[in-house]
């Protein structure tokens, strides 16, 4: 679906269906009151009856004489819309449209004023809930879309104020498009070789971006034991994908992102349990919020000089697997007893992490899919961030609230640290079982120091059940921390 913005008066549309809000208890509709006396009409006799009354998610249609739908949204009482209300119910009356007839929309939903939202963030999430609403996973399937039920094109009703925030929030849709592929492809296809390619055609694809690719003999030179490891066990060796965007003076440090792409996590030797373990196909979701992240950034032009990392490794058993037991030789010279080889992802970010400080970045962030714990603690509403860096949490906080894809910090306290000490080695890879979101934390915090460095883990944003899929978070909150970092 094409998304595009208009300043045209409703009465000009001539799109098949057009979407407008209208709040409890308002006896009129500005949008209605343009749209000539039948539609005028038909919508009075709907107040006057109660057959709508505006109460939040309830929708109307009314059949306007030259053939289009219009669509009216119950936004609930003007002072009581909330973000996660406009986002959900433009999703829910999105989704309907998209299985309708209507193959273009006109979308007046972020022209309702509440004093609740404002202008800027009313147009992203507007663009966003859209966007996530009309698509649908078809990449291998071998019935197609059928063409007559599928929305072509929205516009996207803005004004002065809302122009800039709407491109932002079309770019954020396009990474968040972009991770939602790549996290429900299958693991039989998405395999770090594919993530490899579908990073290089970006590059290719873009003016001011660069791709760098290690293979694993040439990490096996660098020394990267810990990456290696969980690697070993599977016929798909490990590459590492470094994509560079130059959009900033040579001579500004860059900005790092790191992204957790385990294509596949069985738990290797510490195998997991039948049940849902296909899901760990998404446990490269933090590989699919960078990359998300980094086509967003590129298309928008942004003034910055960006680096993402994605180590690209599947885990899984076999007779040259690592172990339980096994005491591994990290990137960065640092020791690590594997007690269990479930917690791989730390072990490929800790490596990661140490790469990326060579070339010297203003700040690091790393996404993963980390902790089932995390589930636990967040559930899906919230990525979590773990942070020791004055002021970083609350950027990233702001940014997920202005594009309504929120974070929440838990504490990374040196008291924490000491569940991953080891009489075998300088560490241990699992914490036990308290504050198990924390102690993944403080293990990687140790391949970081002196670094302005954040973790997120996304274990509960990135997908949320097997029907839905992949979400695309934390794409957006990404984007527009990369959107506020540019304008400081
Ligand atoms: N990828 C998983 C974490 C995960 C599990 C995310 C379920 C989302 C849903 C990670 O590699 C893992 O297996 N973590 C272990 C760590 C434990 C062995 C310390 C976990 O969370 O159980
Ligand atoms: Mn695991
Ligand atoms: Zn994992």
């Amino acid at each position: 679906m094409k998304i595009k913005s208009t300043q045209q008066a409703v009465i000009d549309s001539q799109a098949d269906q057009i979407i407008i809000g209208h709040f409890k208890g308002q006896t009129e509709n500005q949008w209605i009151d343009q749209l000539g006396s039948d539609v005028k009409d038909q919508f009075a006799a709907r107040l006057s009856n109660k057959d709508f009354t505006g109460q939040a998610g309830q929708t109307q249609n009314i059949y306007n004489p030259n053939g289009q739908v219009i669509t009216v949204l119950g936004l609930g009482k003007a002072d009581k819309l909330t973000a996660t209300a406009l986002y959900e119910n433009t999703h829910q009356v999105i989704q309907a449209a998209a299985k309708s007839r209507s193959q273009t929309v006109a979308n007046y939903l972020a022209m309702c004023d509440s004093k609740n939202i404002d202008a800027e963030q009313a147009i992203k999430l507007v663009t966003l809930a859209s966007a996530h609403a009309e698509y649908r996973y078809e990449d291998t399937k071998s019935y197609k879309k059928d063409n007559k039920h599928s929305l072509k094109e929205m516009e996207l009703a803005v004004d002065d104020t809302q122009k800039e925030a709407f491109k932002h929030a079309k770019a954020m849709a396009a990474g968040v498009s972009a991770a939602r592929h790549l996290g429900n492809y299958p693991p039989n296809v998405c395999n770090p070789k594919y993530i490899a390619s579908y990073a290089t055609k970006i590059a290719e694809k873009n003016r001011n971006c660069e791709i760098n690719v290690l293979n694993h003999k040439q990490m096996k030179k660098m020394g990267m034991g810990a990456l290696l490891a969980v690697g070993q066990g599977s016929a798909n060796k490990p590459k590492m994908v470094v994509l560079k965007y130059n959009g900033a003076d040579k001579d500004q440090a860059p900005i790092a992102l790191v992204g957790k792409g385990i294509t596949f996590d069985t738990g290797g030797i510490s195998l997991k349990p039948g049940p849902n373990m296909d899901e760990m196909k998404y446990d490269m979701c933090g590989a699919a919020t960078v990359i998300g992240g980094f086509v967003a950034a590129v298309e928008l032009g942004l003034p910055i000089n960006l680096m993402t990392f994605v180590p690209a490794v599947e885990n899984m058993p076999d007779g040259k697997a690592y172990r339980p037991g096994d005491v591994i030789t990290s990137y960065s010279g640092k020791t690590i007893e594997v007690l269990n080889t479930d917690a791989e992802g730390r072990m490929i970010l800790c490596d990661t992490l140490t790469y990326s400080q060579e070339f010297k970045p203003s700040v690091v962030l790393d996404f993963a899919t980390l902790t089932g714990a995390c589930v636990v603690a967040l559930g899906h509403q919230a990525s979590a961030v773990m942070t020791k860096t004055d002021g970083l949490f609350d950027d990233l906080k702001t940014a997920g609230l202005q594009s309504h894809d929120r974070v929440w910090e838990l504490p990374l306290w040196d008291e924490y640290q000491k569940q991953i000490d080891t009489t075998f080695a300088d560490m241990q890879n699992i914490g036990g079982f308290p504050a198990g979101t924390i102690t993944a934390g403080c293990f990687l915090s140790r391949f970081t120091d002196g670094q302005k460095w954040a973790h997120i883990d996304i274990a509960g944003t990135a997908w949320n059940n097997k029907k839905d899929g992949a979400t695309g978070r934390p794409v957006a909150m990404l984007v527009q921390y990369l959107i506020n970092e540019s304008q400081k």
